[in-house]
């Protein structure tokens, strides 16, 4: 399994500390495409690079962070394919992935704190996609994805 994660400038140690932590638990490659520099750093740059790298089937799932977790959330979920979950909690990460099959989590180190970030960590790395009844709702979103803005 190959993870990617992003970050911006706000999110430096929390995004090492979350990568060795999920190097350290799961074993798991964990490829930074974040800033390393508490410099100003747009959020758009990693939201979109992982993103990417995951539609482009070049790592398995993302993980980005954040001040709230919004921004790059939203960024990564301008690419086609992916489906990113913006959460504070480990009930939504874990039903995103039975019931959304998010390939992409988002969350915020300003509001997290970091056990409970390993906490929703957990939970989307471990939880499958059930498919099933979920899928007709994917295919829909797909649907919507593809039929792009009406004029
Ligand atoms: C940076 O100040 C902040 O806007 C960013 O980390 C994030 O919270 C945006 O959604």
């Amino acid at each position: 399994m190959k993870i990617g994660i992003g970050n911006d400038h706000v999110a430096v140690e929390y995004k090492q500390a979350l990568k060795a932590y999920i190097e350290d638990k799961y074993g798991y490659e964990v490829v930074n495409y974040g800033t390393d520099s508490t410099e100003r750093f747009h959020y758009p740059e990693s939201g979109k690079a992982v993103a990417e790298a995951v539609a482009s089937n070049k790592i398995d799932k993302g993980i980005l962070i954040c001040g709230t977790g919004v921004g790059i959330g939203i960024s990564a979920n301008k690419i086609k394919g992916i489906r990113c979950v913006i959460c504070s909690d480990p009930y939504s990460a874990k039903l995103s992935r039975q019931h959304n099959d998010t390939n992409v989590l988002a969350f915020g180190s300003r509001v997290v704190g970091l056990e409970v970030a390993k906490m929703i960590v957990d939970e989307w790395l471990t939880a499958e996609y059930e498919g099933g009844r979920h899928q007709v709702r994917l295919d829909m979103i797909s649907d919507i994805e593809n039929q792009g803005n009406i004029d």
